[in-house]
C-alpha cells in the first residue's frame, strides 16, 4: 500500500474528484491516436499540435483528466521540461544501445532518451529501431498508450513531418510493444541483467515490502526501492539516471541505503535540482550512477550531500557546540514540576539576543543553562541574499525549558563570545550554500547542524 508522507510529491494546486483511477486520461489518448492516425494516413496536422504533445500538454491532461487522489496514490507526476532537458544532457554524454524506464507514465523520460537516439533513413525504419531500443512499464494502460504514441510523434517530428508509404497503421501493438502494462518492480527483478540505461522517475509514497530488508525493516520510500531494484537490474557497465526525493541523499536515515547502493555502483554525478515543478512540492536530485562489479576498486571518496564543493575536513560547529533537539513536547508533555523561562519557536525573535524568553511553563524534564543558541528547526532553502538558518542567543542566568521545534547549540566552553561567533558562522552565504546542499528538505537535522563548518569571524570581514 503506498501512503502519502514526507519526500512524497504533493500537487499544491489540482482538483479532487472520485477515486476513477486513470480511466480518465483515455479521454487524452485518443486525441493523440487520432493525432498519430491522421499523420501517418497524410492528413494535414498543425505541428504546433505534435509539438504540444510532446511537450508539456500530457502533464496538463494528467492533471485535468485524473483525480488528484489517485495520481497521488499511485504517484503519478510526470517529468517536466526543464528536469527532462538535464536528464538528456546526462544521457548526451554516454550514449547507450537501450532505455528502460520501469515507471514510464505517459513517456517523458523514454522522450529524453528518443532525443540522444540516431534516427534512420525513413520513418519506419527509424520506428522499427527506437522499437528495438525503447522499454517501458507502467501500471496505468492509458499512460503506456499515451507514452507509445508521443514517441511515435517524436519520430514524426524529428522526420520533419514527412510522411512515410510504409507507415499506414499506427497500432499501438506494432510499434513500442517493449512498451508494456505491468508493475515496474517485476520488470526489475532479475538482478546483473540489462546492459542499457536505466531512467527512472518513480513513485514518491512509501511502502512496505522485502525488497527493502536490507537496509530497514520499517516501510520506506518507494523510490529508494526502485533505485535499489534498477542498479541491481543492472548488468555491469549499465548506467542509471533517477530523479529521486531529496531525503534520500541528504537524511540521515537513508544512510544505509546509500552505502548499499555505493556498495554496487559508482556515482557519476549528483545534481541538487529543487523543487520538481510547480505542482509537486518536493524537492529532488538527480543521481547518475554507473554498475560496477562488488570488487571493483571505486571507494566513493564523497558523501551523496557533499559534492566536491563541500569541505568534509576541517573544524566543524559539532566540535565546538553540543548541538540538541528540544526536550518539551509541548501538548504532550505534562505540566508538572518546576517552572522555567519556556522557549517556544513562534515567541522567538528571527534573529539576535534575548535574555530569557517570555514563555514560562513547568517541566519535569531536561532544561539548559544559558548560554546557548537556538535554531528553528523548519528551515526552507535559502533564497539569494537571504541566511537559511539564524540563531537567537538566550543569554540570562535561569535554565530554560526548550520546545522540540528548536535546536539548541550548547557552546562546549560555556562561553557567550563563542555563542556570537556561532551567529555569524549561521548567518553567512557560505553556511547558507552549504545547508542547502547538505539538506533540501525542510527539517534541519542535528547531524546536519553539527557537520556545519565552523569558520572564524574573520572570514567575513
Ligand atoms: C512519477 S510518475 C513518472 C512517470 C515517468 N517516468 C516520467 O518521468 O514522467 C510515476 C509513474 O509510476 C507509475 N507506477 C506506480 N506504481 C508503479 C509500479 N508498481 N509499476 C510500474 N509503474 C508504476 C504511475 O502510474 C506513474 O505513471
Amino acid at each position: 500500500m503506498v501512503t502519502q508522507r514526507q519526500g512524497q510529491k504533493l500537487e499544491v494546486t489540482g482538483s479532487g474528484g472520485d477515486m476513477t483511477g486513470a480511466r480518465g486520461y483515455s479521454e487524452y489518448t485518443a486525441q493523440l491516436r487520432q493525432l498519430t492516425t491522421d499523420a501517418a494516413a497524410g492528413r494535414t496536422v498543425q505541428p504546433r499540435r505534435l509539438l504540444a504533445s510532446v511537450d508539456g500538454e500530457a502533464s496538463e491532461q494528467l492533471r485535468r483528466l485524473v483525480p488528484l487522489q489517485y495520481r497521488r496514490q499511485v504517484g503519478a507526476f510526470f517529468t517536466p521540461a526543464p528536469l527532462k532537458q538535464r536528464v538528456t544532457e546526462l544521457l548526451l554524454r554516454h550514449r547507450a544501445n537501450s532505455y528502460l524506464d520501469p515507471t514510464c507514465g505517459s513517456g517523458d523520460l523514454l522522450l529524453a532518451a528518443s532525443n540522444v537516439l540516431p534516427i534512420q533513413n525513413s520513418l519506419a525504419a527509424t520506428l522499427r529501431d527506437w522499437t528495438d531500443r525503447l522499454y517501458g512499464c507502467d501500471i496505468n494502460r492509458e499512460f503506456v498508450e499515451a507514452a507509445r504514441h508521443r514517441l511515435f510523434i517524436a519520430a514524426l517530428l524529428r522526420h520533419g513531418v514527412a510522411r512515410d508509404e510504409q507507415v499506414t497503421s499506427v497500432e499501438t501493438g506494432r510499434y513500442f510493444s517493449n512498451i508494456v502494462v505491468g508493475d515496474g518492480l517485476n520488470s526489475l527483478s532479475k538482478a546483473d541483467s540489462f546492459t542499457g540505461h536505466i531512467l527512472l522517475n518513480p513513485p514518491f509514497g512509501v511502502m512496505s515490502s522485502s525488497l527493502s530488508r536490507e537496509w530497514t525493516s520499517k516501510p520506506t520510500s518507494t523510490a529508494a526501492i526502485f533505485a535499489y531494484q534498477a542498479v541491481r537490474h543492472l548488468a555491469f557497465g549499465g548506467r542509471l539516471t533517477a530523479i529521486l526525493p531529496d531525503v534520500l541523499r541528504s537524511g540521515s536515515r537513508y544512510q544505509s541505503w546509500r552505502t548499499l547502493v555505493d556498495e554496487i555502483c559508482a556515482r557519476e554525478s549528483i545534481i541538487t535540482y529543487g523543487q520538481f515543478d510547480d505542482h509537486a512540492d518536493v524537492d529532488v536530485f538527480l543521481l547518475n550512477a554507473r554498475r560496477v562489479t562488488p570488487l571493483a576498486e571505486h571507494r566513493p571518496a564523497t558523501e551523496w550531500w557533499a559534492p566536491e564543493a563541500l569541505p568534509l575536513t576541517g573544524p566543524r560547529i559539532g566540535d565546538y557546540f553540543t548541538i540538541r533537539v528540544g526536550t518539551v513536547v509541548d501538548n504532550r508533555d505534562p505540566t508538572e514540576g518546576p517552572i522555567y523561562p519556556f522557549a517556544k519557536a513562534r515567541d522567538l525573535p528571527p534573529s539576535g539576543e534575548v535574555s530569557l524568553p517570555s514563555g514560562r511553563r513547568k517541566f519535569a524534564g531536561r532544561v539548559f543553562e544559558p548560554p546557548f543558541v537556538l535554531l528553528r528547526r523548519t528551515s526552507r532553502p535559502a533564497k539569494p541574499g537571504q541566511s537559511r538558518v539564524c540563531g537567537v542567543l538566550i543569554t540570562g542566568k535561569n535554565p530554560v525549558a526548550v520546545d522540540n521545534h528548536l535546536i539548541a547549540a550548547l557552546p562546549k566552553d560555556h562561553s557567550i563570545e563563542s555563542c556570537r561567533a556561532l551567529l555569524g558562522v549561521l548567518a553567512s552565504e557560505p553556511t547558507s550554500e552549504w545547508l542547502d546542499n547538505r539538506i533540501r528538505c525542510r527539517h534541519l537535522t542535528v547531524g546536519a547542524v553539527r557537520e556545519i563548518p565552523w569558520r572564524d569571524l574573520a572570514d567575513f570581514s
